[in-house]
């Protein structure tokens, strides 16, 4: 078995339905099922007995060793976390909690039972971590993309949080021996991503006939993935990477926001025609993130020449298929849009007048 921790969420469903789809060893699901984390993306393993769900908090460090011991994983693929910069600026002790506190926690209870593996067990196990680019800080437009040795300056309670999960994820390989892995990945789209973020909130809001909120200029650049390429950079490091060693993961795919925005526009206007003309006109200039990176972009060279992985969708190939998925799961985009969610979006953007460009 492997033991994922944040498996409801965006990623972590999309890694647990690839793994089962692709492989016969089970996956204990630890998720404490916040905001972000919904058993509707798993519905369709209701049924699987190789999908085992525990609502628990990563921590708790109780349950997580109850849980290595009743399970007895040979690896633990480490996703859950909170993960919005925007909710990081707004309220970021949550983040120093889960994305801090609870790593060293995981570490801890995966050093104890790592050491009371025999030895066969002990020198196949791994612990690997899932992290992001954002913990490299920003780019100018003319830097080199960011390598594995480019330093760590983190600008948002998000990706400090992040980088200081990755620092003691490194010092448990230094210092204990214990046999971790970590990826650096770019911004991930594809089904299941929360509606808080760019791409599926542009989505939303342009079904809704809403404002399509481009925060400052919109040339801030991200390099963009599909999450099924993600979850197979992540299925490749855990079986064939280094010990102790960090992975950039892209989709050699950098675009500035306002392009996403308008792709996203372009393409629902062929597949679900608006009678109000094209939804471009609903783009909203709004005040800007404070502290936003101007540039992300991920030199893949290490994963893709050790360990032969490439994506599979190009970004133009990914967004349609993302954006056909939305379109066919309204409902699940409507079951996520409650209470909790609206109250979100209006603390968030309340005090971002339109058209103000920071
Ligand atoms: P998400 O917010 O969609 O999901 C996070 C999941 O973690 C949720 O299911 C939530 O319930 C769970 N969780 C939160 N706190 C928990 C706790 N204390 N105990 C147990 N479970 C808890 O996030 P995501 O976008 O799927 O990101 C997953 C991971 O990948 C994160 O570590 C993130 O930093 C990293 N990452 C994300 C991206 C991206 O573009 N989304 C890119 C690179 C790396
Ligand atoms: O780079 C990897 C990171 O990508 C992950 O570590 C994070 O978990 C993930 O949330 C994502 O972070 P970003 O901040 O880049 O993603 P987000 O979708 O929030 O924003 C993408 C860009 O779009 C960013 O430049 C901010 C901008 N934006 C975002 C929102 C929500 C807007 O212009 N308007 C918006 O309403």
């Amino acid at each position: 078995m492997i033991l994922v921790t944040g498996g409801a969420g965006f990623i972590g469903s999309n890694f647990v339905l690839d793994w089962l789809r692709q492989s016969t060893e089970g996956v204990v699901n630890v998720d404490k099922l916040t905001y972000a984390g919904n058993l509707q993306n798993l519905a369709s393993l209701q049924d699987d007995p190789l999908h085992v769900f525990s609502r628990s908090d990563i921590c708790d460090r109780a349950t997580i060793d109850r849980l290595l011991q009743e399970h007895k994983p040979r690896a633990i693929v480490h996703f859950a976390a909170e993960s919005h910069v925007d909710r990081s600026i707004l309220g970021p002790e949550e983040f120093v909690r889960t994305n801090i506190i609870g790593t060293f926690t995981l570490l801890e209870a995966a050093r104890a039972y790592w050491q009371g593996l025999d030895a066969a067990a002990k020198a196949t196990f791994r612990f690997l971590h899932v992290s992001t680019d954002e913990v490299y800080g920003s780019l100018g437009m003319k830097d080199p993309a960011f390598t594995e040795s480019h330093p760590y300056q983190p600008n948002s309670p998000y990706s400090a949080s992040k980088a200081s999960s990755d620092h003691l994820v490194r010092s448990y390989f230094h210092t204990y021996g214990l046999p971790v892995l970590t990826t650096n990945c770019s911004n991930n789209y594809g089904p299941f991503q929360f509606p808080e973020k760019l791409i599926p909130l542009i989505i939303a809001n342009a079904l809704a006939g809403k404002p399509l909120p481009v925060y400052g200029d919109g040339l801030n650049v991200r390099d963009w993935l599909y999450v099924s390429d993600h979850c197979s950079a992540i299925r490749r490091v855990l079986e064939a990477g280094r010990l102790g060693e960090t992975y950039n993961v892209g989709g050699n795919s950098e675009k500035p926001n306002i392009e996403i925005v308008r792709q996203v526009c372009g393409l629902l206007d062929d597949l679900r025609p608006d009678a109000g003309g094209p939804r471009e006109r609903l783009i909203t200039y709004v005040k800007d993130r404070p502290g936003h990176d101007r540039r992300y972009a991920i030199d893949a060279g290490r994963i893709g020449s050790e360990l032969g992985w490439q994506p599979a969708e190009t970004f133009e190939s990914g967004i349609r298929r993302t954006v056909a998925w939305y379109l066919d799961n309204q409902d699940w985009v409507a079951a996520v849009q409650s209470g909790a969610y609206r109250e979100w979006l209006e603390r968030n953007y309340s005090n971002r007048a339109p058209g103000s460009l920071n």
